[in-house]
């Protein structure tokens, strides 16, 4: 597979930011402020709750950056497999040596697992980097990793039908005009919570809500969360 846009950047981003703070390793920061740790454990405490966290999963971190999720869910996990495509972002993973969990440096486009390999996903700030016909590849994919009844989480999902949330002011207009005249990319696909919520029951999921972002997520103004239940 070519190597495209998102692909070099993320590749580029992680070994230039090894000395960054983990939430700016990720991108998580806004007016270039990484997230101060009290929102991040609320957005921590709406992600667990949200996927029914019991104990004793096996969970896939697909597109896990650094794992700052997977760190935080090790401990209800019996196993959890942390996938990312950059080597940099996974070493500071691999480095806490956490027990039950592993790391791989896959793309998220060709990765593949057996049938209900999984009973928790966890996509999170990711999506944005496919184009739609890739998404509904990997949504295909992901219903038959997950076992009957597990489930999906897709966290930080660019809304299409609050654009111009983002793009708020006339620098941000003309940016926005010049990239999608030149066919370059901001931030990626932005998906209407409608197509989301169609794709994943024509994937294969018997049950898909669209969750608003509570106050305390960063970005909540723009982008939105789904839990699919296979
Ligand atoms: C904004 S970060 C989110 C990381 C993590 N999920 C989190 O929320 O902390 C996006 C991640 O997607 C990864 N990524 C981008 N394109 C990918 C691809 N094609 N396959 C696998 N990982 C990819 C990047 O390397 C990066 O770690």
């Amino acid at each position: 597979m070519k190597e495209d846009y998102w692909t070099t950047f993320w590749r580029d981003h992680g070994a230039n930011s090894r000395d960054a703070d983990a939430q700016s390793q990720v991108l998580r920061t806004l007016a270039k402020q990484p997230i101060d740790e009290e929102r991040w454990i609320s957005t921590l405490g709406t992600v667990r709750e949200e996927m029914r966290m019991k104990g004793g999963h096996r969970m896939l971190d697909l597109c896990c950056g650094n794992g700052l999720f997977t760190r935080h869910f090790a401990r209800d996990c019996d196993r959890i497999l942390a996938v990312d495509i950059s080597p940099d972002l996974l070493r500071s993973l691999d480095e806490l040596e956490l027990d039950g969990v592993d790391s791989l440096q896959s793309d998220m486009r060709v990765v593949d697992f057996p049938e209900d390999t999984f009973d928790r996903i966890l996509f999170y700030a990711a999506v944005q980097y496919l184009t739609p016909a890739e998404t509904i590849q990997l949504f295909e994919r992901m219903a038959v990793w997950l076992e009957p009844g597990g489930i999906l989480y897709v966290g930080d999902v660019p809304d299409r039908t609050r654009l111009w949330n983002f793009f708020n002011n006339d620098e941000r207009h003309a940016t926005y005009f010049r990239n999608v005249r030149n066919g370059e990319a901001i931030v990626g696909t932005w998906f209407e919570p409608e197509w989301l919520r169609n794709l994943g029951l024509y994937a294969g999921f018997s049950q898909v809500r669209i969750i608003e972002q509570p106050d305390h997520m960063i970005y909540h103004d723009f982008r939105y969360e789904a839990v699919l239940t296979r």
